[in-house]
């Protein structure tokens, strides 16, 4: 996990340090449009996918996505002319960015979230291209398709844009503030956070109607980040939600695994005005207010899960569940750990997690693996017992959920 996050933090270095320092030969407008461009490829986190953690190649491709129906490579976008897009025409790489489709006219997987980045301008897209443009060009040639039949065949596709994919710019709300606007835009379009916090078919299509209530990927839960009160960021402020974003840690809860990345590379360096943005629109999604009560005190796994808690977590989260403000998570006030799927929260009790350091909080403090020390049935009895304590209410977590986690993440490296 840690030198995970150092890799991040240098593909992170080497991104900021690219344009600004090739913008020296550029006219002043084009030096703007870069400028605008490696902004908005920050807002994207292009960088996430088409570089290989770790590596000193930004964009040059070559990191597996994995998908429910197999891995696809991310390919190499730096201006190499052979192995890269350098040949490539502004229209070519907008019709693969804004419409899902690949330079010879066949269609794009939507692991390359182009449904999102769909809602940007051509404009924008444009100056992502400038930008881009500006990268150390890098050879790397990348067999993007490594899909099992059928989903190898990228006709099969057209079906998949024809269900899930629809087509255009953002459209301001009217009757919205120029703020909310601009939050819907980030949410909904480059920062394509319902990628990872929707819902998705058993095509891996957005289930609409369930809007950034949580989803599963890559060996994660990705929790709801509606302001629903007992699932979402009900019991966030707008604040909250800007300290999480920008530092990857607040008084709830620590950004790790697949957040922990888009925090390191998109959000630290997002604008105080645009992680408000973000906020102020989050803030206003009711999600979905459904009640539950709490398990009672003597089920057997609330007994049970009472006592590891007490000895083996009160330490750091506290006996009242409220932890270290910034340091430990206050697990009393997490909405995660109430998420429907329990996913992260298994795996952060048996593998541990290191959350990422960011500009804003550089040193993050760990949770140690109890993976060893607790069996299944354990695991799932704390889980119980924290998921129904300090006023919250969740279903209960059964051992056999823990054996799956413990073997899916037995089989993956990271
Ligand atoms: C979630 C991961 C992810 C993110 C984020 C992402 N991409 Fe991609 N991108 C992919 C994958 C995977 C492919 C290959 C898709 C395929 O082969 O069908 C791809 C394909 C492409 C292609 C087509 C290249 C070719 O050789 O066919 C371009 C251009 C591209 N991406 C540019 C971008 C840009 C610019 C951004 C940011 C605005 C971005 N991508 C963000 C995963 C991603
Ligand atoms: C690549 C997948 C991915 C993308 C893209 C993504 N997230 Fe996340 N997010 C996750 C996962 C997984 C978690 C849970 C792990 C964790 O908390 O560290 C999470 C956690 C969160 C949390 C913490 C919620 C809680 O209750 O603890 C917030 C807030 C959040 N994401 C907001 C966003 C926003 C805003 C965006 C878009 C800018 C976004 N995410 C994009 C995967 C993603
Ligand atoms: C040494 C201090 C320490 C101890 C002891 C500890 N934790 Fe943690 N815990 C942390 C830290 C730090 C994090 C944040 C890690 C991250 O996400 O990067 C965390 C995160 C968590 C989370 C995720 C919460 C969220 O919303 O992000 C859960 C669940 C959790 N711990 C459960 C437990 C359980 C169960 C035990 C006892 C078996 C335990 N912890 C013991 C320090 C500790």
């Amino acid at each position: 996990m840690r030198k995970r996050s150092c890799g991040l933090l240098a593909v992170a270095a080497l991104l900021l340090g690219t344009a600004s320092s090739l913008a020296g030969d550029a006219d002043p407008q084009e030096f703007t449009q870069i400028e605008r461009g490696r902004y908005l490829a920050i807002l994207s986190d292009c960088a996430s996918c088409h570089t290989v953690p770790g590596s000193n190649q930004p964009f040059a491709g070559g990191r597996p996505i994995e998908t429910p129906f197999g891995s696809i490579v991310a390919p190499n976008i730096t201006p190499d002319l052979e192995t890269g897009i350098g040949a490539w025409s502004d229209e070519q790489f907008d019709a693969a960015i804004r419409k899902g489709v690949g330079r010879n006219g066949s269609r794009l997987y939507p692991a390359m979230p182009y449904n999102a980045y769909t809602k940007m301008s051509r404009d924008d897209v444009v100056a992502i291209r400038a930008y881009l443009n500006t990268v150390k060009p890098a050879r790397n040639a990348v067999v993007a398709n490594t899909l099992p039949f059928p989903f190898n065949i990228r006709a099969t596709m057209r079906v998949w844009d024809a269900l899930y994919f629809t087509e255009g710019d953002y459209r301001p709300d009217p009757k919205r503030s120029a703020e909310w606007n601009r939050g819907a835009y980030l949410v909904d379009g480059p920062g394509h956070c319902g990628a990872c916090h929707t819902p998705k078919t058993f095509l891996g299509g957005d289930k609409t109607d369930q809007y950034l209530r949580g989803s599963y990927l890559q060996g994660w839960s990705a929790p709801d980040i509606t302001n629903d009160a007992r699932l979402g960021l009900g019991h966030w402020s707008e604040a909250d939600l800007v300290s999480y974003l920008k530092s990857g840690h607040n008084r709830v809860t620590a950004a790790t695994g697949p957040m922990g990345e888009v925090v390191t590379l998109s959000t630290a360096y997002m604008t105080d005005p645009d992680l408000s943005a973000i906020a102020t629109y989050l803030k206003s999604l009711p999600g979905k207010t459904e009640s539950a009560s709490p398990l009672p005190g003597n089920d057997p796994a609330m007994i049970a899960g009472a006592a590891i808690y007490r000895d083996q977590c009160s330490a750091c989260h506290g006996l009242d569940g409220k932890g270290v403000a910034e340091l430990f998570p206050s697990v009393a006030d997490s909405s995660m750990l109430r998420s429907t799927d329990p996913t992260t929260s298994i795996r952060i009790i048996l593998r541990g997690a290191r959350s990422v350091g960011t500009k804003a909080q550089p040193t993050a403090s760990g949770m140690p693996s109890y993976g060893r020390q607790l069996d299944d049935g354990e695991v799932a009895a704390v889980l119980t017992y924290m998921r129904n304590s300090w006023g919250a209410a969740a279903g209960p977590v059964a051992p056999e959920q823990v054996s799956k986690v413990r073997a899916d993440t037995a089989l993956r490296q990271d």
